[in-house]
């Protein structure tokens, strides 16, 4: 294939003027939360005056294309059927549903095999499978790159194994992990495999038949520029026909006589009835914008700018850049020599610079491996600038205790 036209400087600029933030902001949060562009904005505030004015129940009848337009532009992102897909509250909603769903079919000395960058809310549910289950959980070890290691992955397979659970780009750093050939594992050993693909969504393709998961996990408000408060669960045919979700209301099941009852079609049924029906709409705007500007040349662009940030900070003197992988995403994270991370994101959006930081209690496994500290976390997008990455390492070069 060829590489991705590049998104150009004009496009870049035409980008920024339909994102209002970055006339405030310097926002290098997009793994925290990405800035909205005018047309998500525009679509949730419409569908909020809507309901205000004729009612909630009759604005949702009235927006019904709308309501369903982000399942359609989902599959197209991730290359499988509309009904492969739940829209949620949240990453962490969609991850639980897939999970416990799973756990439900696992006994005492079953596995999970996981990855070193698992996410802490994904670890916080295998240490609650062990205390309730007996389940056993196995971190697989990391090559000498700090990506999880596909051949000791392979090597720790056998008939107890129930479930591959992996983060794809971890909360902590740029990291990519091997999600295709962890799936090509997964499918030679017909072991279910759940991608927790929150932090990749939107900077990354995802393509759920080359990655041949089972469930696929996802946030609306990251790199997708969404909404906040909006999620969704990609689960497959044989996932479909395998699981049954761990909880049950009248939008995931018919109640179809005094005794009995039948599960709503697809993935529908890892949804319950109420929902953030403005965010909804919100996300589907989101996602047909990702599509319109291309998720491969957003891939490239994301890249790119990472690259050029860590080579700056890696300049700086004292500073050190800890992302971990062979292929590094958005996320760039660093310690600075002299100030905590936490100083230095108070310090920074003081003066309209926007970062996070990663603590160990967010990635323990990984965090402790490599003693690290709280790090500062720099997330950039694609309408994000060099400009921006110059004045960023100018800013935090400047802090001083
Ligand atoms: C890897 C990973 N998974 C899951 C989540 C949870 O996402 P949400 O806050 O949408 O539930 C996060 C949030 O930062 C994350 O980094």
């Amino acid at each position: 294939m060829p590489p991705p036209f590049p998104i150009t400087d004009e496009e870049v600029e035409r980008l920024r003027a339909d994102t209002p933030g970055t006339a405030n902001v310097l926002h290098f949060n997009n793994a925290g939360a990405g800035l909205m562009p005018r047309a998500v904005l525009d679509a949730v505030k419409e569908q909020l005056d809507l309901e205000a004015r004729i009612g909630g129940y009759e604005a949702s009848a009235r927006s019904a294309a709308a309501l369903r337009r982000p399942y359609d532009a989902i599959a197209d992102y991730l290359n499988c059927d509309p009904t492969g897909i739940a829209v949620v509250e949240n990453a962490t909603v969609a991850w639980n549903q897939a999970f416990f769903a799973v756990l439900d079919t696992m006994k005492a000395g079953d596995r999970i095999l996981t990855a070193e960058a698992e996410y802490a809310s994904n670890f916080l549910s295998y240490l609650k499978a062990k205390e309730d289950r007996g389940v056993i959980v196995d971190v697989v070890p990391s090559n000498d790159h700090g990506e999880l290691d596909v051949d000791a992955l392979r090597s720790m397979i056998d008939d107890r194994v129930r479930l591959i659970a992996v983060t794809h780009v971890p909360t902590n750093g740029g990291l990519v992990n091997p999600a295709e050939a962890v799936g090509k594992v997964a499918r030679e050993a017909g072991i279910t495999y759940l991608l927790d693909a929150c932090q990749s969504a939107g900077q990354r393709a995802l393509d759920v038949r080359k990655i041949g998961c089972d469930f696929l996990s996802a946030t609306g408000r990251k790199y997708l520029r969404g909404p906040r408060g909006t999620g969704f669960l990609y689960a497959s045919p044989r996932a479909l026909e395998r699981y049954r979700p761990p909880t049950i209301d009248l939008h995931a099941a018919k109640w179809e006589g005094p005794e009995r009852y039948r599960w709503a079609e697809g993935a529908a049924r890892f949804e319950n009835w109420e929902n953030y029906e403005a965010g909804k709409i919100g996300l589907g705007v989101s996602v047909d914008y990702m599509l319109d500007v291309g998720i491969d040349r957003i891939e490239t662009r994301v890249e790119a700018l990472a690259a050029l940030l860590r080579e700056r900070l890696e300049s700086l003197p004292g500073f050190s850049v800890h992302d971990l992988g062979r292929t590094r995403c958005g996320i760039v994270t660093f310690s600075h020599p002299r100030l905590d991370a936490v100083d230095v994101q108070d310090r920074l959006r003081a003066r309209a610079v926007n970062v996070s930081t990663s603590s160990a209690a967010s990635t323990r496994i990984d965090m402790t491996k490599r003693g690290l500290p709280t790090l500062v976390r720099a997330s950039v997008h694609y309408y994000n600038t060099g400009e921006e990455i110059d004045r960023f390492t100018a800013a935090v070069e400047q802090l001083n205790p």
